[in-house]
């Protein structure tokens, strides 16, 4: 009996083609799929698995989890890779990995293995992920390792008989968990192209908006979402719901050049409405209930946060201290947002706390006016005087 290796299994053309490239060299291939959210066809995936030459198939539901421990974590970090990726393929691999060491450890395989190619941010986020939660096991890169384009590919599951996927006849790469979708490749390396629409399958074009906003209450306790318009939802059904709520209208589509880990920039385009809605909103109840200082400090840990993500440096104790720190800080994010989502856009029209550091009084211009207008020269003194003593010493500021 040769060696068992447990292979991430997407169903797509490449892990098809790695089940028999690595059955052919001596491995049994455990195939493990690892369910994100998406509504595929499990029968259909196991079956080409199986097909392709797997000696055993397993499915994992992990939805529940990849939300609440993965994407709801950054969620309130506020994290988001140079600006603007919520991060949904960079999240899940760490959780893809930590399945398969742990069917690895249930089937007793010495290798673990994933359809990476060599030049790209996955492959670095499981094997470093992978390191870390097992370092005794093999890993294995059949796409990274033999010499194959797509055409070689598919000529060799011709011979071998491996059933092709549909989606073979698209240009496009494609990643998808309930955080979002990841398109690249075809006429999106041309970044000066427009995406053609058919590269969106969550999000509606303008042709196709409804006419009226569409608003939604979002309730969050300690900083993660748990009801929408006063209903309280699981995180599975919830980021379903605001998927589908954004989607009508557009929310979510993002464009950009961002810079890999190793070293590449690259076009990537992504939809992500329930992502963008959640960020968006969570931001909206932390101007309420954190203080100046706690904004300001937050927002560079969120940098660091979504570097970290995205870097693959998920399964490390720099995350575990990071995101102690931000639970601190999301003690008293409770309360409700209010978002209008119109147009492609999704703006925070309302929100309240029964935190609120939101003082009626000390704001208003109006009668009711309790702050103490004739105490602020005394402050100002006080707060410009190191202008005043730098300006005496080293001449004024031209
Ligand atoms: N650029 C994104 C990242 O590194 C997504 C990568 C996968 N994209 C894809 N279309 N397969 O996280």
């Amino acid at each position: 009996m040769g060696e068992k290796v447990v292979l991430a299994y997407s169903g797509g053309l490449d892990t098809s083609v790695a089940v028999r490239w690595l059955a052919d060299k001596g491995y049994e291939v455990v195939a493990l799929t690892v369910d994100l959210g998406l509504d595929r066809e499990r029968e259909e995936v196991q079956g080409r698995a199986l097909a392709a030459g797997a000696v055993k198939f397993v499915w994992r539901d992990v939805k529940e989890s990849f939300l609440r421990d993965y994407a709801f974590k950054a969620l309130k970090a506020g994290a988001l890779y140079q600006g603007h990726y919520p991060l949904a393929t960079a999240l899940s691999r760490p959780l893809i990995a930590k399945c398969l060491v742990e069917v690895a450890q249930e089937e007793g395989a010495t290798a673990v293995a994933h359809g990476c190619t060599g030049k790209g941010n996955d492959q670095v986020r499981f094997d470093v992920s992978v390191q870390a939660l097992a370092p005794h096991l093999r890993i294995v890169a059949p796409v990274r390792e033999w010499d194959m384009d797509r055409e070689a590919e598919l000529r060799y599951a011709q011979e071998k008989g491996i059933p092709v996927p549909l989606s073979q006849g698209s240009p496009y790469s494609v990643d998808a968990n309930l955080w979002g979708r990841s398109i690249e490749c075809g006429p999106l390396e041309d970044p000066w192209q427009e995406p053609p629409e058919e590269v969106f399958l969550w999000t509606a074009p303008p042709s196709r908006w409804a006419r009226e906003p569409i608003y939604v209450e979002i309730t969050f306790h300690q900083g993660v979402p748990v009801a929408l318009d006063g209903k309280e939802m699981g995180p599975v059904e919830l980021v379903r719901r605001l998927n589908e709520l954004g989607g009508e209208q557009g929310v979510g589509r993002i464009d950009m050049v961002e810079d890999r880990l190793v070293g590449i920039k690259t076009r990537e385009v992504y939809e992500a409405p329930a992502a963008v809605i959640l960020l968006t909103a969570h931001e909206a109840l932390e101007q309420l209930t954190l203080s100046r200082e706690q904004r300001r400090f937050k927002q560079r840990i969120a940098q660091e946060y979504a570097e970290l993500v995205y870097y693959g440096l998920w399964f490390t104790r720099h995350r575990q201290d990071l995101d102690a720190y931000i639970a601190s800080t999301q003690r008293f994010v409770t309360g409700t947002v209010r978002m209008k989502l119109f147009q492609g856009q999704a703006v925070v029209v309302g929100r309240k706390s029964p935190h609120s550091l939101y003082d009626f009084s000390l704001a208003t211009y109006e009668a009711g006016d309790k702050f103490d207008h004739r105490a602020s020269p005394g402050f100002i003194h006080i707060w410009g005087l190191p202008a005043r003593v730098q300006a005496q010493a080293q001449g004024r500021e031209e």
